[in-house]
C-alpha cells in the first residue's frame, strides 16, 4: 500500500486520527490549531458527508469513488465538497511530519531536479501556488502524465478529478493558520516548507 488514503472505504466514513500528537508540529503549527483543524473542521466534513449519503446509492463508496462520482455535478456539490475535503485533509496530515523539511529522498530529488531544475525552484513554486491561491484552497505537488508539477486548487477541489496523482499538499484555508499566523499566510507556508513538509510521503506516493 502506498502512503495515500485509498483504503478508507468504511461506511460510515471515519475520521482518521492525526498521524502524530497534537503538539508535535509546534511551534510551526500549534496544538490549538491542530486540535481545531482536525477535531472540528476535518471531523465536520466527515460527519456532514455521512449525513448526506446515508441511505443513498452513494453510501458504501470510498472517498475516491465518491469524489469521482460527484465531481462537476451541480446537484451533488455538497457531497463532493465534503468528500473531497475529507480526503484532502487526511492527505494533508500525512504531507506534514514533525521532522519534515530538509532534503527529499534520492529518487524524488532526481525527479524534482528533472522537472524544476533544483529543490529550491520546486519549493518556490509551491510557496507561490500556496500564497497566490485566492481565498480558500490547496497547493499541491502532483504527478501529471509522468511529470512532477505544482498546481493549486480552490475550496475543496482536488487534482484527483483531473487524473493527476497528488504527492503532497499544503492547506491554505484560513483555518489552517489563522490562530497562529493571523493573515500572514506566507509565513505559515514558509515555515511548513522549511520545517514540516514530508518529502518521504511524497516519495512514497510516486508509486
Ligand atoms: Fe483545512
Amino acid at each position: 500500500m502506498t502512503g495515500t488514503v485509498r483504503t478508507e472505504n468504511a461506511t460510515p466514513h471515519v475520521l482518521p486520527p492525526l498521524p502524530y500528537a497534537e503538539g508535535a508540529l509546534d511551534p510551526v503549527i500549534s496544538a490549538n490549531t491542530l486540535r481545531y483543524h482536525h477535531d472540528k473542521h476535518h471531523k465536520g466534513y466527515v460527519d456532514n458527508l455521512n449525513k448526506l449519503i446515508a441511505g443513498t446509492p452513494l453510501a458504501g463508496l470510498s472517498l475516491e469513488k465518491l469524489i469521482a462520482a460527484t465531481a462537476g455535478q451541480a446537484d451533488k456539490v455538497a457531497i463532493f465538497n465534503n468528500a473531497a475535503q475529507a480526503w484532502n485533509h487526511s492527505f494533508y496530515w500525512r504531507s506534514l511530519h514533525p521532522k519534515g523539511g530538509g532534503a527529499p529522498p534520492a529518487a524524488l530529488k532526481q525527479r524534482i531536479e528533472a522537472a524544476f531544475g533544483d529543490l529550491a525552484a520546486c519549493r518556490k513554486e509551491l510557496a507561490t501556488a500556496a500564497t497566490t491561491q485566492f481565498g480558500s484552497g490547496w497547493a499541491w505537488l502532483v504527478l501529471d502524465a509522468g511529470k512532477l508539477k505544482v498546481v493549486r486548487t480552490g475550496n475543496a477541489e482536488t487534482p484527483l478529478t483531473a487524473g493527476m496523482t497528488p504527492l503532497l499538499t499544503i492547506d491554505v484555508w484560513e483555518h489552517a493558520y489563522y490562530l497562529d499566523y493571523q493573515n500572514r499566510r506566507a509565513d505559515y507556508v514558509d515555515a511548513v516548507l522549511d520545517k514540516l513538509i514530508n518529502w518521504s510521503f511524497a516519495a512514497e506516493n510516486l508509486g
